[in-house]
């Protein structure tokens, strides 16, 4: 059963669209909270939530086709407003006995919207608005006793709303911004359609955070592991304002962060915030283990089994500690499904602990998106390093080393690193870029420095911009910078006498080289 956020809630049903979490996402950042659900979540679960109202998304099909997902009529006695959006407006449609058709037209990407009324609905839009569309049926006839509010050149009915029974419908996507005036459809919804109050804000976030981690833990302890990125830094703050000091935070430095980073951590959270730290230098026991060892997979292997000897070596010091945290986001909540799916995700998040160590899980973010957990770090006063950090991966620069990883080599590494973050902040580019790092390749070239021959180590810069790692550009840095960078790295670090920039975009080559 979903607990009651404590929050005025519209829920978004899921028919399958594209974009149905960004939908989600909208509303909240029109301060109202929002859970995506499947289209055929039982009634019961749906009113469990009490929603204000609910917003059907769209669907990739034709509502025509043979195990086309079906609106549940219930949603409809629900008393509540509901916004059908593309697919959900030709399900309203259908249910309400108005007519669905393939028009010979079909409409994809920016579409004239003519707006003959606004109602409610589309309050604040003139006479002829942009908006984006990507459909092949369109509503030709609304239900008995709606009023149609736009058109557009293959949609007779672009929108309509029935006022007294609180629903309504859209052809266009309101949460995409290639309709600009979509957020302000999607407020009237909210506000004047549900009479929604914005209070989702950072503050109040953080509030219902500790009220619900409260609930949960009571007088208990928990442990947490603590890596020194955004999402396990807030939910440690997170967790430290709800327990104090009954929280225990672990972190274990494999030896292979960025130079100065766990010292970093360390001084953040023990000396800025007060939080109990248990700092491991586990660097000799990591490099011992790695020693000969070059294929990239049983690097990773390895450090993550010595990573989870670690943290279950400290753990267990940790006598009365009931509860682990993780910092499973709620899209890791949305792409696993299923609750139990979640908790096999999270539980490899901290290198896959055995059950036997008998925790339980507290997961302080799990209904929260990225960009939410930021915004609370923010409001919690975590350093804007911490809270914008690039991904780093979980085993470090070990994948960054191509081949053996030696002290030295990850010495070297760290010197060159340091030179591309600080530069790439001094141009003002780290938050743009969606990572930006060193790697030594592990292959000497010759160059010549004042009258003497050298023999040294080239390193390889790479930046990229991406949205979700799934694909990356290489970044057009400017040459200057390039430049900048390149002459820094190779008078600073001795070892270094060359330097190249990877342009290979991904797919087919990876971010990282290992
Ligand atoms: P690739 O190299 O596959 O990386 O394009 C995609 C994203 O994942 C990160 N990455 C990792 N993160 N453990 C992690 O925690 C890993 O073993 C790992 N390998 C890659 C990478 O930094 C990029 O953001």
């Amino acid at each position: 059963m979903p607990e009651v956020s404590g929050f005025d809630t519209v829920l978004v049903l899921d028919f399958g669209a594209q974009y149905g979490q960004l939908i989600a996402r909208r509303v909240r950042e029109c301060r109202v909270y929002s859970e995506l659900i499947p289209f055929d979540a039982p009634i019961a679960r749906i009113k469990a939530f009490k929603p204000k109202g609910i917003i059907l998304s769209g669907g990739p099909m034709s509502v025509y086709v043979e195990d086309a997902p079906q609106l549940n009529p219930e949603i409809l006695e629900l008393g509540i407003p509901v916004l059908g959006i593309c697919y959900g407006m030709q399900s309203l449609a259908l249910e309400l006995k108005g007519t669905v058709a393939r028009t010979d037209l079909s409409e994809f990407g920016k579409t004239a919207l003519n707006v003959l009324t606004p109602g409610l609905l589309l309050k604040g839009l003139r006479g002829d608005e942009q908006c984006w569309m990507s459909h092949r049926d369109s509503v030709t006839a609304p239900p008995p006793g709606f009023t149609v509010l736009a058109t557009s050149a293959a949609s007779p009915v672009a929108a309509m709303e029935h006022r007294e029974r609180g629903i309504y419908g859209v052809q266009f996507h309101p949460e995409v911004v290639h309709t600009p005036k979509g957020m302000e459809v999607l407020r009237n919804f909210l506000y004047k359609a549900c009479g929604c109050k914005p209070s989702f804000t950072p503050a109040s976030i953080i509030e219902e955070s500790i009220r619900k981690i409260r609930a949960q833990v009571g007088d208990r302890k928990a442990v947490l592991g603590l890596s020194g990125g955004v999402d396990s830094s807030v939910a440690a703050l997170l967790m430290h304002k709800a327990i104090g000091d009954r929280l225990i935070c672990v972190f274990i430095d494999q030896g292979m962060m960025r130079m100065g980073e766990a010292e970093r951590v360390a001084e953040t959270f023990s000396g800025t915030f007060g939080i109990p730290l248990i700092a491991v230098d586990a660097s000799d026991r990591f490099l011992d283990k790695l020693k000969g060892v070059t294929e990239p997979e049983r690097k990773r292997k390895i450090i993550g089994e010595e990573f989870i000897r670690c943290f279950e070596e400290e753990a267990r010091k940790l006598a009365g500690a009931k509860f682990l945290v993780q910092g499973t986001l709620y899209s890791d909540v949305i792409e696993s499904g299923t609750r139990q799916a979640a908790k096999i995700k999270s539980h490899h998040n901290v290198g896959g602990l055995p059950e036997k160590m008998d925790f339980e899980l507290v997961e302080p973010l799990r209904w929260l998106f990225k960009d939410e957990v930021r915004a609370v770090g923010e409001e919690l006063g975590l350093p804007e390093r911490i809270v914008w950090r690039q991904p780093f991966p979980g085993p470090g620069l070990a994948i960054r080393i191509i081949g053996e990883i030696t002290r030295e080599r990850v010495d070297i590494l760290q010197r060159a690193d340091a030179v591309v973050q600080e530069e790439i902040r001094k141009a003002s580019l780290y938050r743009e870029l969606w990572q930006c790092f060193a790697i030594l390749p592990v292959i000497r070239s010759v160059g010549v420095q004042g009258d003497e021959r050298t023999y040294g180590y080239a390193i390889a810069i790479r930046a990229v911009n991406s949205d979700d790692a799934m694909t990356a550009d290489w970044a057009r840095l400017p040459y200057d910078l390039l430049e900048t960078i390149s002459s820094r790295i190779i008078n600073e670090v001795p070892e270094v006498n060359r330097v190249v920039y990877d342009i290979s975009s991904k797919p087919p080559s990876t971010i990282e080289w290992e």
